[in-house]
């Protein structure tokens, strides 16, 4: 049985945890909050950036064949033309005719086991909608009259650069998807630094989409950070490389992240887009069940071919070797921000103990824990405790984010700790004052050890601090 079922892990309770611990807070909520946005609190920006260190160690720092980038949000309307965005991203959208709700199609008829998705015709999708409407009702007021199946476009439009009244005929779009990023500089990297096919470029990076639906928390927002990788590949290598990166990307979670298993699940892409070879997502099983955390795509010819039609600008590539020119395939990794912390939220978190001795912890991999040494003085009103306690803090700092917590009895601050998943507690004592020890609590096994001020850094080093 999956740890995640004996502790009964439930939306409320990471939502709440987030709110109350300082992980995440729904955006501007003092004006009432604005939907599908969120900002990441003190602990949630040190959990993302573990997360996308470890992502960026992983998939550039060891990795000689791929190089980074970072890429601007905004970019020439033409390449959202030639990606296809402008025509063809639109999720299908119908309106409550009572409460004047919009709602996913695909995701109202997936919650009455009926399969549809967003890459369906308009056509396609009504039909199926018009079948099975009878069976639905609103999530929200429970009629079951609904307008017919409308495409909707989720690219963001805005005025940059563009001073005139019809500025909207005309939109500067927020990026859909970071990628496009890297094929628009594929021909600069390939022309300012050593790279040979086949290599990779990646980059981490805000994304938007006007979502129809804002639902399930951080897993589904209007404005998302991805962390992507483009492979660039031969034709005749596409799929061999295609599986090497589906392992090299299950590792990262099972070996990098320390997820279980039994929480991933491979979903294979039936209705693939016109042009792709195979498309398959890992999927993560969240509290309401496995979803899409990362989608890994061969893409073909497609994306570059698209960009030198629509550019003007000749993208193929040259074998140094053999002189033979051809336009790459592509194979990517492409997973979002938001959805990793909510898993790693979810796969870290536990319930033990009961009564007075229950505790709520998240018991992170240590590199992922956004804090990772809270020093405590046993007592707020003894300088000499509180003294010694900073000294240790300030020494410690530089080299990992640490807390200092003078605050209430040890235990409170013990439990506060386990609730953010800091690994190690070190609590200055008397005895601190005559032989320079101190004591370091473990947050797994609640253990605790003496051990000497001078030999902390060693005793952390020990531990992959
Ligand atoms: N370049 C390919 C691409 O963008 P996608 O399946 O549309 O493919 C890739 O998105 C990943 O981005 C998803 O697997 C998910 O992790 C993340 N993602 C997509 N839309 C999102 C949203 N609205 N909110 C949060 N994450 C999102």
């Amino acid at each position: 049985m999956s740890k995640k079922a004996e502790n009964v892990v439930t939306m409320e309770k990471i939502v709440s945890l987030c709110k109350r611990r300082g992980f995440v807070y729904p955006s501007s909520e003092i004006y009432g909050g604005f939907a599908a946005i969120y900002d990441m609190g003190p602990y949630g920006v040190e959990l993302s950036t573990n997360i996308k260190n470890e992502w960026w160690k992983y998939m550039v720092q060891i990795r000689p064949d791929i190089v980074g980038l970072d890429s601007a949000i905004f970019m020439h309307p033409r390449t959202w033309e030639a990606s296809g965005h402008v025509s063809g991203f639109s999720d299908p959208l119908t309106e409550c005719k009572k409460c004047h709700t919009r709602l996913r199609v695909d995701h109202l008829l997936e919650d009455i086991g009926v399969a549809a998705d967003e890459k369906m015709s308009e056509k396609e999708i009504d039909k199926i909608f018009s079948e099975n409407v009878k069976n639905i009702k609103c999530p929200n007021c429970g009629s079951k009259d609904f307008s017919g199946a409308k495409k909707f476009n989720l690219l963001v439009k805005s005025n940059l650069g563009n001073f005139t009244e019809n500025w909207d005929k005309e939109p500067a779009y927020l990026r859909g998807e970071t990628c496009q990023g890297i094929y628009v500089d594929y021909k600069n990297v390939l022309d300012s630094t050593r790279v040979k096919i086949p290599f990779g470029i990646a980059q981490i990076g805000k994304a938007f989409r006007n979502e129809i639906t804002a639902r399930q928390f951080i897993f589904r927002t209007r404005e998302f950070e991805q962390m992507e990788m483009q492979y660039f590949v031969t034709e005749a290598t596409e799929m061999t490389e295609y599986e090497k990166l589906k392992k090299y990307r299950w590792d990262f979670y099972t070996k990098v992240l320390g997820f279980d298993e039994k929480d991933l699940k491979w979903h294979k892409h039936e209705n693939l887009v016109f042009y792709a070879k195979e498309a398959y997502d890992i999927e993560f099983n969240y509290p309401f069940g496995f979803k899409e955390l990362e989608g890994i795509h061969a893409r073909g010819d497609y994306d570059l071919t698209q960009h030198t039609k629509f550019s003007g600008q000749d993208l193929t590539y040259t074998d140094q070797t053999t002189g033979d020119k051809f336009m790459p395939h592509i194979i990517e990794s492409s997973v979002g921000v938001g959805r990793t912390i909510l898993a790693a939220l979810c796969s870290a978190y536990c319930e033990e103990g009961e009564g007075e001795s229950s505790r709520t912890v998240l018991k992170f991999p240590y590199k992922l824990a956004p804090i990772k040494v809270a020093v405590f003085p046993l007592l707020k009103n003894k300088p000499e405790l509180v003294a010694k306690a900073r000294e240790i803090f300030d020494s410690l700092t530089p080299s990992m984010m640490c807390e200092f917590d003078d605050n209430g009895n040890i235990g409170k601050r013990y439990r506060r700790q386990d609730e953010i998943g800091t690994p190690f507690c070190v609590t200055v004592d008397f005895d601190t004052l005559d032989d320079d020890t101190v004591t370091v609590r473990h947050r797994d096994t609640m253990k605790q050890e003496r051990v000497k001020i001078v030999e902390l850094d060693g005793f952390f080093h020990k531990h992959n601090l």
